[in-house]
């Protein structure tokens, strides 16, 4: 890899920036979700345990350089407390008196979290007076925060250039896994998307069918491919202005030898419900009342045995609306196949974006994955083949 990681630095003693996403789930001022705190952990200890006093930036919300009491981390410093079991401080400012004073009072190993970091329009900005502000800070700077390096801000990419840089380890096993699984992979790659829209999508469909050998399209986006193909689709949601886009990633798929899976049959209904009367039927047979809600089991019996085959597995967005039973069911069958495929060894899997993760965990397929990416829109571009700006500044 051509990064620095934990593994090369000293740390004994310095003041180490540690920029982590803490742009956490929270209601009233309550964490309610805190994987992304507890992904950060093993890093923070690491820092602790080699003497590093521990000095956090995040940002929360869009509070758009605006002091905001909503937007504030502090109950996220209460939630990290809580979570690694160890005092944590807080200072609220990211830079000046307030900043420089809390990271003076802190003992080797210590951990201090700073107030948002879009308090101040320079982070978004990425302004060079604002990043030699919190420069000011520290002595290291390590990036522990993937799923926010899609953003060229201050605190993600700024502060790479002026200090000392270094990849976290949940960094490091990001961009390890997502190296395996599209730079390096092991073929056949088959890669699934879902979702309901192919708009948010284009760019990365067509990055994809240049690199995975299969591509399985499923959730609502389905059905604007199925229309392309002159399938009736009832009332079923569709892009009916992307039909010639969607024609047009069909040959150019064909033209790059990747085979697109699209559903056989489908589940079916008249009201977009939980536990709306369905029924199955092929795709050729969709009423003109009636809405695609999930795949079919012969579509999901398809794509079960091409993952038999299949070596790599990247998946991004639901099959069907995973959100409303019943039709959560094509969904939650691929997913346990695919965890349970990676449990045998026979495949890897990395999974991300939006609700794949929610998805997956209702699947109960979350925990056997290789790899499960907390990224939203991060993982998106790196699925689209894009440079992410706080990767590429970690490179040496
Ligand atoms: C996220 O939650 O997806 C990241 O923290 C990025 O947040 P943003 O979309 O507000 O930049
Ligand atoms: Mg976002």
């Amino acid at each position: 890899m051509s990064f620095n990681t934990l593994d090369s630095a000293d740390l004994k003693g310095k003041r180490v920036l540690l920029r982590v996403d803490f742009n956490v789930p929270m209601e009233n001022g309550v964490v309610t979700d805190r994987t992304r705190i507890h992904r950060v952990l093993p890093t923070i200890e690491e820092i602790s345990a080699k003497g590093g006093k521990v000095i956090l930036l995040a940002h929360f919300g869009r509070p758009k350089g605006e002091r905001k009491e909503e937007d504030s981390l502090r109950p996220v410093a209460a939630a990290l407390a809580e979570t690694i079991k160890r005092p944590v401080a807080f200072a609220d400012d990211c830079i000046g008196e307030s900043a420089r004073e809390a990271i003076e009072t802190l003992a080797d190993g210590d951990i201090l979290l700073l107030e948002n970091t879009r308090f101040h329009k320079g982070e978004e900005k990425n302004d060079p007076a604002f990043v030699a502000e919190v420069a000011k800070l520290g002595d290291v700077y390590v990036n522990e925060a993937f799923s926010a390096a899609h953003r060229a801000h201050a605190t993600t990419e700024g502060l790479a250039h002026v200090l000392p840089a270094y990849a976290g380890r949940t960094m490091q096993a990001e961009l390890q896994a997502l190296t395996r699984a599209l730079e390096h992979p092991e073929h056949p790659v088959m890669a699934v998307v879902g979702g309901a829209k192919i708009s948010t999508k284009l760019e990365l469909l067509g990055n994809l069918l240049r690199k995975v050998d299969a591509l399985v399209i499923g959730g609502g986006m389905a059905n604007t491919f199925l229309a392309a193909q002159g399938k009736p689709i009832g009332k079923s949601l569709c892009e009916h202005d992307l039909i010639d886009k969607a024609r047009a990633i069909l040959a150019e798929a064909k033209g790059a030898d990747c085979e697109i899976v699209l559903p056989i049959d489908a589940t079916v209904a008249q009201k977009f419900a939980a536990h709306a009367p369905s029924h199955i039927v092929a795709v050729d047979h969709v009423g003109e009342n009636d809405m695609i809600l999930d795949l079919g089991p012969k579509s999901v019996a398809h794509i079960e045995s091409l993952l038999e085959k299949t070596r790599t597995l990247v998946w991004n967005g639901p099959l069907g609306a995973f959100e409303l039973p019943p039709f959560d069911e094509g969904t939650n069958a691929v997913a346990q196949t695919a965890a349970r495929l990676t449990c045998e060894g026979k495949l890897l899997s990395v999974a991300g974006g939006g609700d794949t993760v929610a998805a997956l965990n209702q699947a109960h397929a979350a925990q056997e994955f290789t790899y499960l990416s907390t990224a939203g829109g991060a993982f998106l571009e790196w699925l689209e083949g894009k440079e992410l700006p706080g990767v590429a500044a970690l490179r040496t």
